[in-house]
C-alpha cells in the first residue's frame, strides 16, 4: 500500500489495539444493561465501576467525581449549562456571570453565545499573540455576579497551555467554580485536579486512542450542577440514558494506558516536534511557528506560510501520503479564518496560510524526515502560483 502518515491526532487518534480487546466482549456476550440486577447487568455494571477508577485515576480525582457522558462537547455543555441553570436566580446581579476566553473550543463558545441568549452576561477575555490569557485581566474581570470561569487547557489548534494552576487559585479565593475543558492535554499532561485547583473537567475518548462518541466530566464533590437531559437518573442523575458500556470501558483502557505510557509518549512526541518545528523554520523561507515556542502541547506544531493558502497545503500534502490540518476540524468545513488565529493577531490572510500536524505515539523520525523532504516542496510550487507571492 502506499505510504500514509497521520499527523493529525488533535482531530482524532487511532483505536488502541488494548482498547479495542478491551472493549470487544462488550460489543458481544458482555451486552447486559448495568442498571438490570441480574449477573449480566452487574457485569456491565461492574465494567463501568473498574473504568470510572480508571478515569479518575489519570487525573487525580476520586471516582464518584467522573460522570460519563458522550464526549468533550457534551461534558462542556453539562459543566457550563449544569452550572449557569442553577445560577438562573444571578441574572439581576451585575455581570459577567460567565468568564472565558476567546480562542476557546465551540462546544465552550456556543454554549457560552446560546447563554447570553438566555440572559446571561459572557466576558470572552482577550489572548496575547502566544493565546495566553492575562491574568491581572481575569482577577479584574471578576464580579459580584461572577460564578463560573472556564477556559480551555490547551488549546486544540496553535496547542498553547495556559497556566491552569493559577486561574484555577484565582478563580478559588473568589469562591468562583472554575471548569477546563482538558480534550486536548488528558494524557499528554501531568494533570492533578487537586494540585491545580480545577472544580471541573472535560475530557474525550477519541483524542487519547479511546473510541469516539465517549467522555466524561470530572466534578469535585460538593459542587451541584443542573441536569441538562432528563431520564432515568444514570450518572447521579447527571446524565440520563442508559450507558455506553463498551465506549465508557474503551475510554478506561485509554486512560490506563495514557498514564502508563505519559512519560515515554511526551518524551517521543516532543523530540519529533521539535525536529519537525526547527526543520521547517530552518528550511521554508517565510515560515512562522504559530503558539508559544515551548509552552505548547508535546504533539504540537502549528505553522503559518506566507502566500500559501492552508487549505491547499493541506490537499497537496494528502496527496504525497500526509494527514494534516489547518486547524480544528470543527471550523475547517466553514471556510472562515480560525477565530483562533485572529484572536493571536493574525490578519485574515495570515490566518488562513496556517499547518497543523498534530503527533501521535506511532509516529516515527522517519515520518517526520519524510514530511520535511516533502513540504518545502509543496509550499514552493503553491507560492509560484500564488498571485500573494512577491516574485523575488
Ligand atoms: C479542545 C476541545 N474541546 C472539545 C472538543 C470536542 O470533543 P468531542 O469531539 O469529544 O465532542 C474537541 C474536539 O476537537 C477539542 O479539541
Amino acid at each position: 500500500m502506499e505510504k500514509r502518515i497521520y499527523l493529525d491526532h488533535a482531530a482524532t487518534t487511532p483505536l488502541d489495539n488494548e482498547v479495542l480487546e478491551a472493549m470487544l466482549p462488550y460489543l458481544s456476550q458482555k451486552f447486559g444493561n448495568p442498571s438490570s440486577l441480574h449477573s449480566f447487568g452487574r457485569e456491565a455494571h461492574d465494567a463501568i465501576e473498574d473504568s470510572r477508577k480508571k478515569v479518575a485515576d489519570l487525573i487525580g480525582a476520586k471516582e464518584k467525581e467522573i460522570i460519563f457522558t458522550s464526549g468533550g462537547t457534551e461534558s462542556d455543555n453539562l459543566a457550563i449549562r449544569g452550572v449557569a441553570y442553577l445560577n438562573k436566580d444571578k441574572i439581576k446581579e451585575e455581570g459577567p456571570h460567565i468568564i472565558t476566553s476567546s480562542i476557546e473550543h465551540p462546544a465552550v463558545l456556543e454554549t457560552c453565545r446560546d447563554l447570553e441568549k438566555e440572559g446571561f452576561k459572557v466576558k470572552y477575555l482577550k489572548v496575547d499573540r502566544y493565546g495566553f490569557i492575562d491574568l491581572e485581566e481575569l482577577k479584574e474581570t471578576i464580579s459580584k455576579g461572577t460564578f463560573l470561569i472556564t477556559i480551555m487547557f490547551a488549546n486544540n489548534e496553535i496547542g498553547t497551555i495556559q497556566d491552569i494552576e493559577k486561574i484555577g487559585k484565582i478563580a478559588k479565593d473568589s469562591g468562583i467554580i472554575f471548569h477546563t475543558d482538558a480534550v486536548q492535554a488528558v494524557g499528554k499532561l501531568d494533570i492533578d485536579v487537586r494540585r491545580l485547583n480545577i472544580d471541573m473537567l472535560s475530557i474525550s475518548a477519541h483524542k487519547i486512542y479511546g473510541p469516539k462518541g465517549v467522555g466524561a466530566l470530572f466534578v469535585r464533590e460538593g459542587i451541584r450542577l443542573k441536569s441538562i437531559q432528563t431520564g432515568g437518573g444514570h450518572e447521579r442523575g447527571l446524565r440520563s440514558g442508559t450507558e455506553n458500556v463498551p465506549g465508557i470501558v474503551g475510554l478506561g483502557e485509554a486512560c490506563r494506558l495514557a498514564k502508563e505510557r505519559m512519560n515515554e509518549d511526551t518524551l517521543h512526541m516532543t523530540k519529533l516536534r521539535d525536529k519537525l518545528i526547527k526543520g521547517v523554520i530552518e528550511n521554508i523561507e517565510e515560515s512562522y511557528l504559530n503558539g508559544h515556542p515551548e509552552k505548547r502541547l508535546p504533539n504540537n506544531a502549528h505553522f503559518r506560510f506566507t502566500a500559501v493558502e492552508g487549505e491547499s497545503l493541506v490537499l497537496s500534502l494528502d496527496q504525497k501520503g500526509i494527514a494534516a490540518s489547518t486547524g480544528s476540524a470543527c471550523s475547517s468545513k466553514k471556510l472562515q479564518a480560525s477565530h483562533v488565529l485572529l484572536a493571536i493577531g493574525l490578519s485574515p490572510v495570515e490566518a488562513h496560510g496556517s499547518l497543523r500536524l498534530t503527533l501521535g505515539r506511532e509516529n516515527t523520525e522517519e515520518e517526520i524526515d519524510y514530511v520535511l523532504d516533502v513540504l518545502p516542496d509543496v509550499v514552493k510550487r503553491l507560492r509560484e502560483i500564488s498571485p500573494l507571492w512577491r516574485k523575488k
